[in-house]
């Protein structure tokens, strides 16, 4: 997710049961020409696995580029052909793509001969779903190893129900796993999917934005993951306006409209920090040791016992 999924993020949805996470959409030009952009917009640790860079282009070419400087980092390579902004398709990246599936086909055809890891597509559908049909299997014709499918067709708002009938689609047609997204809150939601259109996981954007704990069962946020949020995000540093928003979908089902005014409102790192600790008994330091120990009993409960 652009500006959200970056490296505390990922670790922290990591913790409650996710087992793949994606890097936020990265222009593959602008990241094969610029160290700097690489920097800013990728940095990953040991923890950070298995993660799937995502990537938007318009050609094979700058993609498989992109693909080739972060392979050694990353466990795939993902092709956004979904985002609706109005940018995106005047640049020929993003839900252009649905409309182009031969340039999809070549762009997937141009990673897998430069780079030995998996290469998948995020997809919409298409209102005719023959359409969708086609698509996919000209992706499969080149070794796509998964897809993700959205079910909605790019000119849908999120506010429209999802067609489970494409998902299903995707899913009958392929020969590689598929993930469904879309309307993804919660366990049940996530299960009630599956069941639907036989997919093989699900993935979760707005909700897991929501609910960093989704997938490990919770159905509001609980406090001890706002608080690994907080302390992930303070660790590895991160810009104010970003800890603020993602502490902001945190809080939405859990904060009164009084106090989402005054917490809404704050604008510095230190200013949030004291609100926490005033009103939530956010407590970094002790967080901080409760880890030390646990990790300390992991090590301890790992080591063979050589003189028994
Ligand atoms: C804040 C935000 C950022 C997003 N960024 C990306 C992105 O970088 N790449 C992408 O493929 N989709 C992105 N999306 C779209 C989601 O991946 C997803 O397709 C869409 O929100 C529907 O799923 P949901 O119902 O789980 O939110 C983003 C969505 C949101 C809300």
């Amino acid at each position: 997710m652009v500006r959200y999924s970056k490296l505390p993020f990922r670790e922290l949805v990591r913790r409650y049961n996710c087992d793949i996470v994606y890097t936020p959409m990265i222009l593959a030009d602008v990241f094969a020409s610029s160290n700097y952009a690489r920097e800013c917009e990728f940095s990953t640790n040991i923890l950070d696995d298995p993660v799937v860079i995502q990537f938007a282009a318009s050609n094979g070419l700058d993609l498989a580029n992109a693909a080739e400087l972060a392979a050694p980092f990353v466990s795939g390579i993902d092709i956004n052909c979904g985002c609706p902004q109005k940018w995106a398709i005047q640049e020929k990246i993003g839900s252009h793509l649905m409309s182009d599936p031969e340039t999809v086909r070549d762009m997937v055809r141009q990673v897998k001969a430069r780079v030995d890891v998996p290469c998948s597509i995020k997809i919409r559908i298409h209102r005719d779903l023959r359409e969708t049909e086609e698509f996919v299997k000209r992706a499969l014709s080149v070794g796509v190893d998964f897809i993700t499918v959205h079910g909605r067709t790019r000119r849908q708002k999120s506010t429209e129900p999802v067609s489970l009938e494409g998902m299903k689609l995707v899913k009958e047609v392929s020969t590689v796993p598929v993930l469904a997204n879309g309307d993804v809150f919660t366990m049940q939601d996530a299960n009630d999917i599956v069941a639907a259109t036989g997919v093989d996981g699900t993935m979760s954007a707005r909700g897991i934005l929501e609910n960093p704990a989704l997938y490990a069962g919770h159905t509001v946020t609980p406090w001890e993951c706002i608080e690994d949020y907080v302390d992930l995000a303070l660790s590895y540093g991160t810009n104010a306006f970003i800890f603020h928003h993602h502490l902001m979908y945190m809080f939405e089902k859990s904060m009164s409209n009084a106090e989402k005014r005054t917490f809404n409102s704050l604008t510095t790192t230190p200013a949030i920090l004291d609100y926490l600790e005033e009103h939530y008994g956010l407590d970094i330091a002790r967080k901080r040791v409760e880890r030390a120990e646990q990790k300390l009993n992991r090590n301890t409960n790992n080591n063979v016992d050589i003189t028994s």
